[in-house]
């Protein structure tokens, strides 16, 4: 079957991203990739390979030095922030790697925050469902800082999901989750992908992760090495031993999504801009709510 224009819900062409200083690195080495519509890909690699990097151009987070980044047909490059915030706000859905909740806020309001910058109702049917799915029904007044890192996750992703995105972008959405939380939050994303037609891309270290993908790319030195329909957890795990070099890269199959409950994803975050950027997205979501904290996650 021939992929036609309409079939492609994310594209990124030649995309090269390097980050400036005395010593520059390339994180995005000329990345070609497209999701298409009512997927679910594993972004994957080993730590610093460009995983978030490539998320955040692909979302509008973040500008490539070069090539282009379409969400549908819409040219990312061609807009002012004004419109990519607007873009991002409607169109796209993000789970970030350091969570970025807003502390000024509770749970219920972190939830619904997206809807009400964007000035839309949720469907409270719906809302409840996904507050009842990730677990949190008995904290929603709870804030950010009262909660683990596992629940702060949650609310992280309820928030991505609740306005109904074309896409949802991940950002190691199980991390902080212990394996009975991940096993609900991944069938939640994948029932986004099949039962709403929404695509998903999400980066993860986790093989048990990734096989509820439909495909895994795997990126190395910002560089694309294998993209491949899912193989299954225990091909997944043999495929990144083999690129070898750093312990995180391959989780033992074993032990299916066993990150320690607590472990903030802020410890993983990498980089300075990715955590300038996050900020700013926080303190933005905070001008626009009039509160004056913010809970810096990153
Ligand atoms: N603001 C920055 N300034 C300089 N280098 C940066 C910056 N942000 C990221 N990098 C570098 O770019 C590369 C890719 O970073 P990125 O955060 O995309 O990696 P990652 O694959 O998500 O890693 P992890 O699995 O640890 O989250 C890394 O070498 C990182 O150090
Ligand atoms: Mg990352």
């Amino acid at each position: 079957m021939s992929v036609t224009s309409a079939d492609v819900a994310v594209s990124l062409e030649h995309v090269c991203r390097t980050y400036g200083g005395d010593q520059p690195v390339v994180a995005l080495d000329d990345v070609d990739v497209r999701f298409l519509r009512g997927t679910a890909t594993a972004v994957m690699g080993p730590s610093g390979s460009g995983k978030s990097t490539l998320l955040h151009c692909a979302a509008g987070l973040d500008r490539p030095d070069a090539g282009t980044v379409r969400i549908g047909d819409t040219d990312l490059a061609a807009m002012s922030e004004k419109r990519l915030t607007e873009l991002r706000r409607s169109r796209v859905g993000f789970v970030f790697q350091a969570f970025n909740l807003v502390g000024a806020l509770n749970v219920e309001q972190n939830i619904l925050l997206p809807s009400r910058l964007s000035g839309e109702r949720p469907d409270p049917a719906w809302v409840a469902e996904v507050v009842g799915r990730v677990g949190l029904g008995d904290r929603l007044r709870h804030r950010p800082a009262q909660l683990s890192g596992g629940q702060q996750q949650r609310v992280a992703i309820a928030r991505a999901l609740v306005t109904r995105p074309e896409v949802i972008f991940c950002d190691e959405p199980t991390g902080a989750l212990d394996t009975r939380t991940a096993a609900e939050v991944l069938s939640l994303l994948r029932s986004a992908v099949d039962q709403a037609g929404q695509t998903v891309v999400m980066v993860t270290h986790d093989p048990v992760a990734a096989s509820y993908a439909d495909r895994v790319v795997v990126l190395a030195d910002g560089r694309i090495v294998r993209d491949m329909p899912q193989p299954g957890a225990e091909r997944i795990a043999e495929h990144l031993a083999h690129l070898g070099g750093h312990e995180s890269v391959a989780q033992p199959v074993a032990q299916p999504v066993a990150r320690p409950v607590g472990r903030s994803g802020a410890q993983s975050f990498a980089g300075p801009a990715a955590q300038s950027l996050a900020q700013s997205l926080a303190q933005s979501l905070v001008r626009a709510t009039a509160r004056p904290t913010v809970r810096g996650e990153g």
